[in-house]
């Protein structure tokens, strides 16, 4: 017998205002051709003024939960990933725990820009397995609209926002990779790589800050790095490519994604793909997609997932998971 951290719940939010690729042809020295063929991205949404990290949060938790069957009651802690925190502090978790009228347990972010939804599991794992905690809702939230530079073609066009969430639960399995719940975990960064993808800002330095990506740096350590955590995470697992249902990879770039599947050796067929619709909504991108793949009925009680995951850090990894 082994413990197991068990996916008992998905859920995902949106907010309301949805902006096609022709809006940024008013602004820009862009075009929609462009924006679809380089990244596959046709539309995203984009948060109301007054609508921060935490009230996307908090409504994608709560989709999760009634997908469970279960109220904040039965949770015992919270772990979300987000670059774009409401305030400094307090964490984006404790204000999601007290909109959720949860008062117990513990709360906390973490921050690993885009690849914080494969750091948030594997971490909500760690307290699932160590007995810290039996159920944990595991979030990505993100609100990118604010950390834009709208001059700058190059970024402004492939960022959204929105959250997804998990509740994942401790279950015992036999110990094998026929068991439901969290198989294996990679992670992995290299903070050499900073200036290729960064916020110009942040509380140290007295500003909030605009994104900056050197683009096609990013794409050259992304396609390799996200193929090796994917099999890395698999063969802990002791399982292969062969295996696999599913990739639901970060929504970065469609190009990326196909890359990724094409060196892992999986036709399209197996990928879950979102990236259309929501752009790069960085640590929510995942599990939105985990929520948008079951809405869809592509992903099903037993299918074998791969997530994998990069961003600026650079930090990446991937979770090997059986639905
Ligand atoms: N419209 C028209 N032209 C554009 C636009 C635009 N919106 N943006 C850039 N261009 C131009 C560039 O200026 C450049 O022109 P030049 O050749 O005259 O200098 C040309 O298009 C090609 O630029 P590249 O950057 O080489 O284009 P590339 O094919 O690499 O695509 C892209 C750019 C879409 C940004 C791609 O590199 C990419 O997706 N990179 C990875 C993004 C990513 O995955 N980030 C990681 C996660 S994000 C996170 O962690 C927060």
């Amino acid at each position: 017998m082994a413990g197991r951290s068990v996916v008992v719940g998905v859920g995902h939010y949106l907010p309301k205002r949805v902006v096609p690729n022709s809006e940024f042809e008013k602004t820009l020295d862009t075009t929609d051709e462009w924006i679809r063929t380089r990244s596959g991205i046709e539309r995203r949404h984009f948060a109301a003024d007054d609508e921060t990290t935490s009230d996307l949060a908090a409504k994608a938790a709560e989709a999760a939960l009634a997908d469970a069957g279960l109220t904040a009651d039965d949770i015992d802690a919270i772990v979300l990933a987000t670059s774009t925190a409401d305030l400094t502090f307090p964490s984006a978790a404790t204000m999601v725990q007290a909109r959720l009228g949860m008062n117990r347990g513990f709360a906390f972010d973490v921050q690993a820009v885009c690849a914080g939804f494969v750091y948030a599991l594997s971490n909500a794992n760690a307290l699932v397995l160590s007995g810290q905690a039996r159920r944990v809702l595991v979030i990505g939230a993100e609100t990118f609209s604010r950390i834009m530079d709208w001059t700058d073609r190059s970024t402004c066009v492939l960022f959204g926002d929105g959250a997804g969430a998990l509740v994942l639960e401790g279950q015992e399995g036999q110990g094998t990779s026929d068991d439901r719940g969290i198989l294996a975990t990679d992670l992995n960064s290299d903070g050499r790589y900073k200036d290729l993808l960064y916020v110009d800002g942040g509380v140290s330095t007295q500003s909030t800050g605009h994104l900056r990506m050197q683009g096609n740096q990013v794409f050259r350590h992304a396609v390799e790095k996200l193929a090796k955590t994917a099999e890395v995470a698999l063969e802990r697992a002791g399982l292969t490519t062969d295996d696999v249902d599913w990739i639901v990879p970060h929504q970065a770039n469609i190009r990326i994604i196909q890359g990724t599947a094409r060196k892992m050796g999986l036709p399209m067929d197996n990928v879950v793909v979102t990236v259309q619709d929501h752009g790069n909504t960085s640590a929510a991108s995942i599990p939105l997609a985990l929520s948008v793949g079951k809405q869809s009925g592509q992903i099903k009680q037993g299918d074998l997932i791969v997530t994998e995951a990069i961003g600026g850090g650079l930090a990446w990894g991937a979770v090997a998971l059986r639905w």
